[in-house]
């Protein structure tokens, strides 16, 4: 038997968890109670429509915003409320984040951009080089790493933006609607990786979608959300049609934006990130 490791063993916890802002005198709570638990290891995606809460669950669980009640264990600590160097570590080597708008440093090449949060940790040149280089390979780039981002494709620049993610070898990967503005060739490219490194890297991966036929295609397991809670936890094939278009808020038959997201298989191709051009 393989020693466990405790470390990466643990389950991540979610309970009642709120964040509520004022805003012109109305509470706005983009989570209103959310629970769920993820074990180690497992791919979840996150599946709502566009403002339900995905963005705002996934600050939360990045330790990025402080909800306002409710908790997060990892194991057995608390995420809410760490500060200071734990605070720190768990963003560092806990958790690793991608976000739909890739964030890549224009000027930087795709290695020099892997090996930036490396550099800022004040890693050795050399050794984050060998990291950068490996961590790209594995996501299919090893022949791209002197292209500089604005020579790559959406889908190769969100791939160095997943390696980047990887370099502290988090434990759980969270990926913001990483496909949003992708076009279905890169989008696949894209979710094939995430994939790979739940199934073989064996980190949780919780990712937001907007699309059912892409969330069924990619996981054990769909939760669903709608205004800040979970209205659905369970295996794609338990997912009822009807069900769907309940986690698309009961939107009428023939609602354009509804019918999208219940029958696309990706996003329409977003011209402004396709043309993107380099600017250093
Ligand atoms: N800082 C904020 N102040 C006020 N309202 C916010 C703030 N952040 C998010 N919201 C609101 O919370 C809701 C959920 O937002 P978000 O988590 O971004 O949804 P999603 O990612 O599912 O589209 C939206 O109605 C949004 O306007
Ligand atoms: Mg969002």
């Amino acid at each position: 038997m393989t020693p466990v490791d405790t470390e990466s063993a643990r389950p991540l916890e979610i309970t009642d968890l709120t964040v509520e802002y004022t805003s012109g005198g109305y509470a706005v709570r983009p989570l209103d109670g959310f629970s769920a638990r993820v074990e180690s290891g497992e791919l979840v995606l996150l599946l709502g429509a566009s403002g339900c809460g995905k963005t705002t669950l996934l600050s939360a669980l990045a330790a990025i915003l402080t909800p306002t009640s409710g908790s997060i264990r990892l194991g057995d600590f608390e995420v809410i409320g760490l500060k200071g160097s734990a605070l720190t570590r768990y963003r560092r080597e806990t958790v690793g984040v991608v976000f739909q708008a890739f964030n890549l440093v224009p000027s930087l090449t795709a290695l020099e951009n892997v090996m930036l949060p490396m550099r800022a940790a004040g890693i050795a040149t050399r050794a984050a080089r060998e990291r950068a280089t490996e961590l790209l390979e594995q996501v299919g780039l090893g022949e791209r790493m002197t292209h500089k981002p604005g020579s790559m494709s959406g889908g190769q620049q969100q791939r160095v933006a997943i390696a980047r993610a990887l370099v502290q070898e988090p434990k759980i990967l969270l990926a913001d609607e990483p496909i949003a503005s992708l076009d279905l060739r890169n989008a696949t490219i894209v979710m094939d990786s995430l994939r790979r490194i739940n199934k073989e890297d064996g980190i949780t991966v919780i990712c937001n979608l907007h699309l059912l036929q892409t969330a069924r295609d990619y996981c054990d397991r769909i939760i669903g959300m709608r205004k800040g809670v979970v209205v659905f936890d369970g295996p794609p094939a338990e997912l009822t049609e009807a069900m769907a278009r309940e986690i698309y808020g009961g939107g009428d038959p023939g609602d354009e934006e509804v019918e999208l997201a219940l029958t696309a298989t990706s996003a329409p191709r977003d011209e402004a990130a396709e043309v993107r051009t380099g600017t250093g």
